[in-house]
């Protein structure tokens, strides 16, 4: 390891010192009882110390007890190490007893909190300092009190709901600060003067990512002489990036990802020789990668994706980049212009080149790449045959993502090995290929394999498959689904729609026992659906739309508890809608129009309690497929506002629940049950024999955005609850008998006339037909509140008790927000121990270890 990586080892260092370090007292010395007092008060106060301190006893010598450490000399406190046992509760003022401290770890307790920070005053010899996830907020003269602390050299403050830097301030007196994190707190100001002007002569390492940081980088930022680290990473800062910052010549880590910056890469930065990590990425950077950077021999780190640069990347620019491990250029307009011949300095272990110009031709110089882990190359542009040196070339490479190119070929022969493969969207043709027992993702989903699916399924080379997801939707696959099901146990997820495949459901698909999304709509699969399936008991997506089954729904249905998607739709189901349905209680999409249903909607559809529920962002996911870096997605065709749409299961397709039942011969009454379905965001019952009224309490359904009752033969007036309906978006009620006047309400009168059609006894906006004085009106109703908060605010439901907002910003976007996991998955594949000091590598970090915790 080189000299500047072993200096970053040191920033992290406390991270793990937080995470390991319990240090036993020294043996000889006795401690002070005043000291031992305030500590006993520290732990009485704790809310759920639990064991976790159980050496703290009073008749024990508070030099022994676990994570104390004493002055050997003296006796007194020296060092107090509490940090990541999770403890809960106030920081008592006491602990200004303990004068002699000069380390305090109180880290990774995300319960504690303070109601003020006066008694820190009297710690005079304090030097580290970690409060990462204490809850500071009441301290708002934080700064004052830490900054007349004389030997303060480090100080780390992340996720302590910190809202302010007073940026007002004159001056702050810090005196011997070396390193400042204050990485996710809320300070939405602009950088502070006095961090400038009066704590940048002796700053090694500054950290203020992940705050909503304003303005730019002031021009002053050149007075930190001795900086090595500065992180401003995921803050909305603008402006240019000062070309006055290539005068911190220390400087070895600069990143800026996540802002606004616009304007060129300064060319400056071709001064800073001991950078290794650059990252830039996600700004509005634009211009060209400025050729002075090809001085940057130790660049490690190489990170300036989702910026508009533009023009060549030349081969003589990395001449010098021997060490470079990681690159990102993906979405950029940058091209390589490189030789076909071009043998690189560098073995890449992570190439980020997705929507960037690499094709039309493949780039020959990966072959040289020996070291190569993730290779993400999707929509580059690439255009024809694979090399014949590359699927051989691949089965080193850990993760590749080749989607969206126009890649073609046969590779019937090859046998595959990447642990996860993305292929999706190409022209690659022939039979299905050979898979290793490394292969745990094979994603072939719109190409034009053909043949029949048992060349995969059966053949012995498969045999040992690990397989979990496997997706060949939309391709031209034929042939039965066959019997080799056995060999194929792993499997999680499986899509095989929209090929040509025909004959039954086979009994075997049985041994598939830990699979969660079978999905096979839009073959020639008819017959009887075999009710094996139900020891598939993990199955939380069903669909087998668009196929044959002249059958009535199988009543086992009822018995599959995990299922939140059920999917029949356009199949040719005959019978009643079993009650059974209503024993689904986590069933949230049930799509079945398009069959030949009839009777009545069951009245018991209220027990579907996750209708009923606030949607767990959760939901969703099980449609992704998490493995580090490569999420895989599936999605859902859907048809909400009578228009196909495709749900997305990083997206929308979590939060959706919806009832579809258009298209069948149902009969009788909308059951008045149904609107206890409170968060129903879809209803389609249109174009069936119903009779009868709304339910008068529809209103209820507050989260519905869509109502389709058209083509029915339903009556009465339109229940004046409606116009309650604040989000509703679409509304169709053509072609019923309803009467009476149209309820007056913002949502109501905005839609066309049409949907209100074919009901001659309606009347009132938008008809045309003016209602005479009999026709009641509903009088006053209240006007529907215009916000559209529900499509934002879902994430945070649920979450957040007790925990730093900040944390739970971060972490729960983390997971399930699609933007942000973007930028987490640029960078969390194994790092294998190298100091990898950007945020977001602290995020991943501490997200798994609140996960784990807290079993969310
Ligand atoms: C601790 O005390 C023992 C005897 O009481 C003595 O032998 C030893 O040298 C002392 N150690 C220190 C570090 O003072
Ligand atoms: C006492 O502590 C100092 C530093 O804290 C250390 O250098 C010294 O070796 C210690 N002495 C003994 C006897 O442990
Ligand atoms: C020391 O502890 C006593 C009682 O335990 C308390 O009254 C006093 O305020 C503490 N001193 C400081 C400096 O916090
Ligand atoms: C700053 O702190 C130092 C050391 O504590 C002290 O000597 C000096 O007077 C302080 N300056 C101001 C302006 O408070
Ligand atoms: C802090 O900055 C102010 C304003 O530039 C200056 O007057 C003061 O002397 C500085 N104090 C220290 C301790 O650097
Ligand atoms: C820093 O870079 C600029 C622009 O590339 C150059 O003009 C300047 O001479 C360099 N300064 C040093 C100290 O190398
Ligand atoms: C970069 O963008 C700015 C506007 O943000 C524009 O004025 C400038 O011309 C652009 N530069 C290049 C090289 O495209
Ligand atoms: C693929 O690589 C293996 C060794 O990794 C080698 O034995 C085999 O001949 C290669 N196949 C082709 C077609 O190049
Ligand atoms: C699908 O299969 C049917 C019957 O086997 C065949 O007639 C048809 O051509 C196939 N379609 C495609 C697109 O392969
Ligand atoms: C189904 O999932 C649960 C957890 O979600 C798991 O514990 C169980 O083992 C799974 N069942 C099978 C048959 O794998
Ligand atoms: C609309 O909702 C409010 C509050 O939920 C309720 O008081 C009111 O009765 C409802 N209006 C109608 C017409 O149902
Ligand atoms: C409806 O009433 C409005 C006045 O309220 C009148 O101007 C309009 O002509 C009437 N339309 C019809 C079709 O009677």
């Amino acid at each position: 390891m080189d000299n500047s990586s072993a200096s970053h080892l040191l920033f992290l260092l406390w991270f793990f010192a937080a995470t390991f370090s319990f240090c036993k007292g020294n043996s000889n010395v006795s401690c002070n009882e005043k000291e031992k007092q305030a500590l006993l008060i520290f732990k009485r106060g704790l809310t759920n110390s639990g064991n976790t301190l159980s050496s703290w006893s009073d008749q024990e010598d508070c030099c022994r007890w676990e994570g104390v450490l004493c002055d050997n000399k003296t006796g007194r406190v020296r060092e107090l190490h509490v940090g990541d046992l999770n403890l809960q509760g106030l920081i008592p003022h006491q602990l200004g007893n303990l004068s002699g401290l000069h380390y305090l770890d109180f880290g990774f307790n995300p319960g504690l909190y303070v109601d003020s920070l006066h008694w820190m005053s009297s710690l005079s010899s304090m030097k580290h300092l970690h409060m990462s996830f204490v809850d500071l907020h009441a301290a708002s003269d934080w700064l004052q009190i830490m900054s007349r602390l004389p030997s303060l050299s480090e100080l780390h403050l992340e996720f302590c709901n910190l809202d302010s830097l007073n940026p007002s301030l004159g001056f702050v007196n810090f005196t011997s600060l070396l390193v400042l994190d204050l990485s996710y707190n809320l300070f939405n100001h602009e950088i502070p003067n006095w961090l400038i002007s009066n704590i940048s002569a002796t700053l090694l390492q500054l950290d203020l990512s992940s705050n909503s940081l304003k303005g730019e980088i002031p021009h002053g930022i050149s007075n930190f002489q001795k900086l090595e680290i500065l992180a401003l990473g995921e803050n909305h800062l603008t402006g240019n990036i000062p070309e006055s910052i290539g005068q911190l010549k220390h400087l070895t880590v600069l990143d800026l990802q996540i802002n606004s910056f616009s304007g060129p890469i300064p060319s400056s930065l071709g001064n800073l020789s001991f950078m290794w990590e650059l990252i830039l990425s996600d700004n509005q950077l634009n211009g060209t990668f400025p050729k002075s950077l090809a001085l940057l021999s130790n660049l490690k780190f190489l990170v300036i994706g989702n910026n508009s640069l533009t023009g060549s990347l030349d081969e003589v620019l990395f001449t010098k980049f021997s060490k470079l491990k990681d690159l990102d250029v993906s979405q950029t307009s940058l091209f390589f212009n490189v030789n076909s011949n071009w043998v690189p300095p560098f073995q890449l272990e992570n190439a980020f080149m997705s929507f960037c110009k690499i094709g039309p031709n493949f780039p020959e110089w990966l072959k040289t790449q020996r070291s190569l882990e993730i290779l993400l190359m999707s929509m580059s542009g690439i255009l024809g045959k694979a090399p014949s040196w590359f699927w051989n070339w691949t089965s080193n490479v850990d993760l590749i993502d080749l989607s969206g190119n126009h890649i073609e070929g046969d590779v019937s022969d090859i046998l595959l090995n990447s642990r996860i493969l993305n292929l999706k969207s190409n022209h690659l043709k022939g039979q299905l290929p050979h898979l290793s027992a490394n292969v745990k993702v094979l994603n072939i989903a719109n190409n034009s394999f053909s043949g029949s699916i048992s060349t995969l399924l059966c053949h012995e080379v498969n045999r040992m498959n690990k397989l979990e997801v496997l997706d060949a939707s939309n391709n031209l696959l034929s042939g039965e689904l066959s019997d080799c099901w056995r060999y194929w146990q792993s499997l999680i997820h499986l899509n095989l729609g929209s090929n040509n495949l025909t004959g039954r459901i086979p009994y075997s698909m049985e041994s598939l026992v830990v699979l969660e999304a079978l999905r096979l709509n839009n073959n020639s699969i008819s017959g009887d659906i075999p009710s094996s399936l139900q020891k598939c008991s993990n199955l939380t997506l069903i669909d087998i739309g668009e196929n044959h089954f002249p059958m009535t729904i199988p009543l086992w249905i009822g018995k599959m508890p995990s299922l939140q998607i059920l999917r029949l739709r356009s199949s040719g189901f005959t019978g009643h809608i079993p009650l059974q349905i209503c024993q689904l209680s986590s069933l949230r999409i049930l799509d079945l129009a398009k069959n030949n249903l009839s009777g009545p909607i069951p009245k018991c559809l209220n027990l579907i309690s996750a209708m009923a529920m606030q949607p767990n962002p959760a939901y969703g996911t099980f449609l992704e497929y998490f493995d580090d870096v490569s999420p895989y997605f599936d999605s859902l065709m859907l048809v909400p506002k009578g228009v196909a749409l495709e749900y997305e299961g990083n997206g929308n397709l979590g939060i959706v629940s919806i009832i579809d039942l258009s298209s069948n011969n149902l009969f009788g009454s909308i059951p008045v049950e149904i609107s206890f379905l409170s968060k129903l965001r879809l209803l389609n019952l249109s174009q069936n024999h119903l009779m009868g009224k709304i339910p008068e309490k529809i209103g209820t359904m507050e989260e519905l955005e869509s109502i389709d009752l058209s083509r029915n033969h339903l009556s009465g007036e339109i229940p004046p609850s409606m116009s309650n309906l604040t989000f509703l978006s679409y509304l169709d009620l053509s072609y019923n008998n309803f009467s009476g006047r149209i309820p007056l309400s913002t949502q109501l009168q905005s839609f066309d006339a049409l949907r209100y059609t074919g009901n001659p006894e309606l009347c009132g906006a938008p008809l045309r037909k003016n209602c005479t004085k009999e026709q009641k009106s509903d009088g006053d109703t209240p006007l529907g509140k215009a916000e559209d908060e529900s499509e934002t605010s879902w994430f945070y439901i649920g979450l957040g008790v007790g925990f730093a907002l900040g944390f739970w910003g971060v972490c729960g976007a983390l997971f399930f927000k699609r933007t942000w996991r973007h930028a987490y998955f640029r960078f969390v594949y194994d790092m294998k121990g190298q100091a990898y000091v950007t945020t977001v590598l602290k995020v991943n970090w501490i997200c798994k270890k609140f996960k784990k915790l807290t079993l969310w």
